[in-house]
């Protein structure tokens, strides 16, 4: 199979755990015969540095003619801490969510039973844990109406969603969970804010059309509550954008490290895939990054090309890895292997099988 591919390093940690990610693209594609040709865009901190815009037409262009996009990180200290910043890098990741319709971002959270006892949380809590967030992307917060007061004392911002981007949302959260355990958490704050009625009004509604699954609505500070006391009681989470934001960060540290959880952004034309971790200035350029965040988004990737084959023997290999005691730092402070060494080390059980 021909396939284009659009790889976005980004920023900090994002071109090495990227490398990582390609290396291991490319010998899926030596060992099932596809033939993938790269594209390379710019975004995040490295766009405004290089042509002043986060997000640069050249570069959504590159995303919108390719099969899919592989996306590093974004975000440089630098702009975190002066609010009055006109041109920042999220701005970067919010117009490539905007502009290719990423509707739904997909944030499995799972264990790896070899690293059990890295969680902060204790075994028996954590063990069998395997959830899927739904996250609305698009919408939400994140793109409503904000603003100050001309005294500049006041500010606000605006959550608003549309029947239909619910709709086409929990769509994929019922489909999801018909193909797992048919269980479907809608997480919102329906005692208090409108737009969660919304949302509970709405998936009420398409209920009916999936009588197998089972649909449980609860609010949001509980179900932050639950992730932790027992997350294996949840199976697919589906949420608004921010309350998304929240609850898979939260979520990733039952895993152990967030540098291990991967993303998937399921767009209307183009989707793309993304660790769910930021750009980890402090660990920019000492190739001590987890890069199995971006392999296991390729894995990922390929899974939503239909490339079921390929997506499983990249799970396997990275499984494989961990087995082994193939660590990186954050995982394993005393003895540990570099960004590049565990890149090598699965692309070479790759080639193996
Ligand atoms: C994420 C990130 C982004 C978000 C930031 C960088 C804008 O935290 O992908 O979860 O808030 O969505
Ligand atoms: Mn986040």
């Amino acid at each position: 199979m021909d396939l284009k591919i659009t790889k976005l390093p980004g920023d900090g940690i994002g071109p090495e755990v990227i490398n990582e990610a390609v290396k291991v693209c490319e010998s899926i594609a030596e060992k099932f015969n596809h033939n993938i040709s790269w594209e390379e865009g710019i975004v995040g901190a490295d766009a405004i540095e290089k042509v002043g815009n986060p997000y640069p037409d050249e570069t959504h262009d590159k995303c919108l003619n390719s099969d899919a996009v592989l996306f590093g990180a974004i975000g440089n200290p630098k702009y975190d801490n002066n609010p009055s910043l006109k041109i920042r890098p999220e701005q970067g990741l919010l117009s490539m969510r905007k502009k290719l319709g990423l509707y739904a971002n997909i944030r499995p959270t799972f264990t790896f039973k070899e690293l059990i006892d890295k969680s902060p949380l204790r075994k028996e809590i954590i063990q069998g844990t395997n959830i899927v967030f739904v996250r609305e992307l698009t919408s939400g917060i994140y793109f409503g109406k904000r603003g100050r007061s001309d005294d500049k004392n006041s500010a606000f911002d605006t959550c608003s969603y549309k029947r239909d981007e619910i709709e086409r949302l929990a769509k994929i959260g019922f489909n999801l969970s018909m193909k797992r355990n048919k269980k479907l958490c809608c997480v919102d704050k329906a005692n208090v804010l409108e737009s969660s009625r919304l949302w509970r009004e709405t998936i009420q509604k398409m209920e009916s059309k999936y009588p197998d699954v089972n649909v449980s609505y609860e609010f949001v500070d509980a179900v932050a509550m639950r992730l932790i006391q027992n997350p294996s009681s949840y199976d697919v989470l589906i949420t608004s954008n921010l309350f998304g934001d929240i609850l898979t960060d939260e979520a990733s540290v039952i895993s152990g490290s967030i540098g291990l959880m991967p993303s998937a952004s399921i767009g209307e034309k183009t989707s793309v895939f993304e660790p769910i971790h930021g750009s980890y200035p402090e660990a920019t350029g000492k190739n001590i990054a987890n890069p199995i965040a971006t392999i296991l988004s390729s894995s990922m990737m390929f899974k939503q090309l239909g490339l079921n084959k390929e997506s499983e023997l990249i799970d396997y290999a990275v499984r494989e890895s961990i087995k082994n005691g193939q660590l990186t730092k954050d995982l394993s402070q005393k003895k540990y292997v570099s960004t590049s060494e565990l890149g090598d080390w699965i692309v070479k059980e790759i080639l193996k099988v």
